[in-house]
């Protein structure tokens, strides 16, 4: 997200409101500032720029004829702009592009990450750990797939990073050394976290 405060404020109309907004800014980016909603899936309020794949935040500019239709995210707000965010339209417009969007998701997708990994450890979950400070969370997740992440801190060639998803934005998340700083803060502690074992002679197991 571009820092903002240095831009100048510029009226437009929103929804038949008059109201002040930051320049320089997509129109998606200047109203969620002002906590104006517009559905988004494929942008996020961290990111410089989304891929405009997704298609709900379509907003309706312009007056009578000359109404048209954007995409918040990928259009430039400017001065005196009379913007809707919400109307019937648009609400029927979202609904059949999410549907299309649902039609092959079934919400059972794994991160690229984790497919890519020979051992299949659950990525996000530890860096979520890790990211939180729970350390010895995120080592239990690790564990549970890996029992060596030390050596693997140092010697897997982490084929997880080249399918970050963060490579299409900027550079991938850094998961070998987040694994290797959490298997090594394991070992530091006084008694580093060993995973239960199980008992062979259960046979209910
Ligand atoms: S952003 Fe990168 S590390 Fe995070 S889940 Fe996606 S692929 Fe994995
Ligand atoms: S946020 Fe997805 S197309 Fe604009």
């Amino acid at each position: 997200m571009k820092a903002i405060t240095k831009n100048k404020r510029i009226k437009v109309i929103v929804n038949g409101r008059e109201m002040e907004v930051y320049d320089n800014l997509t129109i998606l980016q200047a109203l969620l500032q002002e906590d104006v909603h517009i559905p988004h899936l494929c942008y996020d309020i961290r990111l410089e720029r989304s891929n405009g794949n997704c298609g709900l935040c379509v907003v309706e500019v312009g007056e009578g004829d000359a109404k048209r239709d954007v995409k918040a995210c990928q259009t430039p707000i400017q001065e005196g702009m009379v913007i809707t965010t919400n109307s019937p339209k648009l609400k029927s417009y979202r609904k059949v592009r999410l549907e299309q969007i649902l039609s092959d998701h079934n919400a059972d997708c794994v991160a690229p990450c984790v497919m890519t990994c020979p051992a299949n450890i659950d990525i996000q979950a530890y860096l979520r750990h890790a990211a939180n400070g729970n350390f010895s969370a995120a080592l239990q997740v690790i564990k549970d797939r890996n029992p060596f992440p030390v050596t693997c801190g140092r010697v897997c060639p982490h084929p997880c990073e080249a399918q970050c998803r963060r490579n299409l934005v900027d550079s991938p998340v850094a998961i070998n050394h987040v694994k290797r700083f959490i298997a090594d803060w394991d070992m530091a502690q006084e008694e580093p976290w060993l995973p239960k074992k199980k008992d062979y002679n259960d046979t209910r197991n």
